[in-house]
């Protein structure tokens, strides 16, 4: 995890059209298509660089070849022929999300992050590919934030944390400094984590929790302070 993702997108950016000199807009699909995915849209709607190009769904087909913020829903299938000329992200707030991602991976698209203008991202952050930021997130400097993690609105992460890949820290949660959250690990709204903690893969911190120990993979913990239940 770590590589700074935002830097690649910038590059292409750089680039722009071939031999015009135009700044380029990103075409992008958004994985998913129910209601965050149609909040990641808004989100999108704000990134001068990215234009939302339509929704990708893989459960339901009867909601493909409708339209859903006046862009088509596609199925996962046709990302054969879109991969090569669109950007990607994930909006499912589910922890397996890790299952669609690796899907439409297969048909090779390159992923972009999606950070919303009014988020404050430190210059010596890495965010991995893939990952959201949402409006007013911070990040504090000398943090890690794998691929494929959403961070919701206002949530708050401290410096030299690191979030792993499929990490999900929902909105107003507050992650201290020098803290380490596993891989597709969910930190729910409202939580606060007290700085050097650890919080192992694929757990569950319920909304408001306060955690001031280390947390294992594999559990939900709630409450003041956070147990394991
Ligand atoms: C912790 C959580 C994952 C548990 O979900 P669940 O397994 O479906 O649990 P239930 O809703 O069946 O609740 C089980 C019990 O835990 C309690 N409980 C649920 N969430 C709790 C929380 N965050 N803190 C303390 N107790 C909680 C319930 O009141 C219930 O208690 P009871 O058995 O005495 O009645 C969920 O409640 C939660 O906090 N999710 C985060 C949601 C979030 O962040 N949403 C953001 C959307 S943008």
């Amino acid at each position: 995890m770590g590589e700074n993702i935002i830097g690649r997108a910038e590059s292409a950016l750089a680039g722009g059209k071939e031999g015009t000199g135009e700044a380029s807009v990103l075409p992008l699909l958004i994985l998913g298509a129910r209601t965050f995915a149609v909040k990641v849209a808004d989100l999108v709607a704000d990134i001068p660089h990215l234009r939302l190009a339509g929704f990708v769904e893989n459960l339901e087909r009867e909601r493909c070849g409708q339209t859903l913020e006046g862009v088509p829903v596609y199925w996962v299938e046709e990302m054969a022929r879109l991969a090569g000329s669109h950007w990607a992200v994930c909006a499912l707030s589910t922890t397996h999300r890790s299952r669609f991602i690796e899907q439409v991976a297969a048909y090779g698209p390159r992923f972009t992050t999606a950070v919303h203008p009014s988020a404050r991202v430190s210059a010596r952050t890495s965010v991995g590919e893939g990952t959201i930021i949402c409006v007013g997130a911070i990040l504090a400097s000398h943090t890690r934030v794998g691929r494929h993690v959403i961070i919701n609105s206002g949530a708050i992460i401290g410096h030299h944390t690191e979030i792993g890949d499929y990490a999900t820290i929902q909105p107003g949660a507050n992650i201290a400094g020098a803290c380490r959250v596993g891989e597709a690990t969910y930190i729910g709204i409202g939580a606060v984590v007290i700085d050097h903690i650890t919080i192992g893969a694929h757990s569950v911190v319920g909304a408001g929790a306060v955690v001031t120990t280390d947390v294992p993979d594999h559990v939900l913990v709630v409450g003041v302070q956070a147990r394991v239940v």
